[in-house]
């Protein structure tokens, strides 16, 4: 009898410890092929995942033997927690696990695009020397302003500090008296007064119905046409098309985005444009981050498989359905 469906790429020792312990059936592309993956399921007691593998409502009904859903990172969009919860199914994820790579990255895309590192890079492979061109901006002296004060959002503004920057920061739940803003200085603002202060925004909100495309037109149209536009958070909360048509209009001057709308993503105009840099959601991907959240979510996937609680959980501790 199988216990642990892997159905995307986790690795590393401790998997190969589960593997060990536990008859695990191990296919990391096993989420590009949701058909397959409802027919698997009900024969298994535990299921990991990254953000790929649709875990919605009918695949959790069809998750009969469930106990818990192994999240191998932060977000929860791909999982409907709800679902899970009302099927008393443990889901356990890897909060802070990944969140200094994340804020390191957020770091690096924000002194790429005030110095225009990916473009001035291309340019002089290609045999160019174009020094007036490249001439960039200071971070010195410029306001960051953080949508989403939270582990992530906390650690990048603390970096930021170090560069003298001034941090705004917009969070409807972080608590004004907290060490999170105290520590890092941060001034508490509405969104409308973030987007119009800063010079940079770097985007840490989840994505939620309530967060769905919150960067829309009329949120462009209010940052300055100097502002520099981050996303490493969720591509959702992106209106993609509004932020094409701000960066054409010259509405603010630059993005770096480490998440899309839709992943992988289809063609875009923004692959076209000097002032835009694109990654492949890697935030989170470092030997370190990623050895962490391995680890983190094996440990959770065994402890409640062995009917210990789990440390890590969105949820619950330990399942409360039968085994
Ligand atoms: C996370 O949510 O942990 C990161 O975005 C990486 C991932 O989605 O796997």
């Amino acid at each position: 009898m199988p216990d642990i469906l892997v159905s995307e790429n986790v690795s590393g020792a401790e998997m190969d410890d589960l593997k060990k312990k536990y008859q695990v059936v191990y296919e990391p592309e096993l989420f590009k092929d949701q058909n397959k993956l409802m027919g698997m399921i009900g024969d298994f007691r535990a299921i990991v995942v990254r953000n790929q593998t649709k875990v919605n409502a009918d695949l959790i009904a069809a998750g009969k033997k469930l106990q818990v859903i192994g999240r191998a990172g932060v977000g929860l969009d791909n999982v409907d927690h709800v679902a899970a919860s009302s099927a008393g199914i443990v889901v356990a994820f890897a909060p802070m696990q990944n969140s200094i790579s994340v804020a390191e990255l957020a770091i690096g895309l924000m002194i790429s695009m005030a110095r225009m590192i990916p473009a001035a890079d291309k340019s002089t492979k290609a045999g160019g020397w174009d020094r007036k061109k490249f001439t960039g901006v200071e971070l010195f002296g410029k306001t960051l302003g953080i949508v989403g004060l939270g582990r992530i959002g906390f650690l990048v503004a603390n970096r930021a500090k170090a560069f003298g920057m001034k941090i705004i920061a917009h969070d409807n739940f972080v608590n004004p008296d907290s060490f999170t803003v105290s520590e890092i200085g941060a001034e508490l603002v509405s969104l409308d007064e973030l987007f119009k202060r800063a010079d940079v925004i770097s985007v840490h909100t989840p994505e939620t119905p309530q967060t769905a495309k919150m960067f829309n037109a009329a949120a462009f149209a209010k940052m300055k046409p100097t502002a520099f536009f981050m996303n490493t958070s969720r591509g959702g909360v992106v209106d993609e098309e509004a932020l094409i048509e701000a960066l054409r209009s010259k509405k603010i001057a630059g993005a770096a985005l480490d998440v899309r709308s839709v992943e992988p993503p289809k063609p875009s105009p923004l692959t076209e444009m000097e002032n835009v840099i694109l990654m492949p959601h890697v935030a989170a991907f470092t030997n370190e981050g990623q050895d962490r959240v391995q680890k983190c979510v094996c440990a959770d996937v065994d402890a409640v498989l062995s009917g210990r609680p789990a440390m890590n959980y969105f949820n619950f501790a330990m399942p409360k359905k039968n085994a």
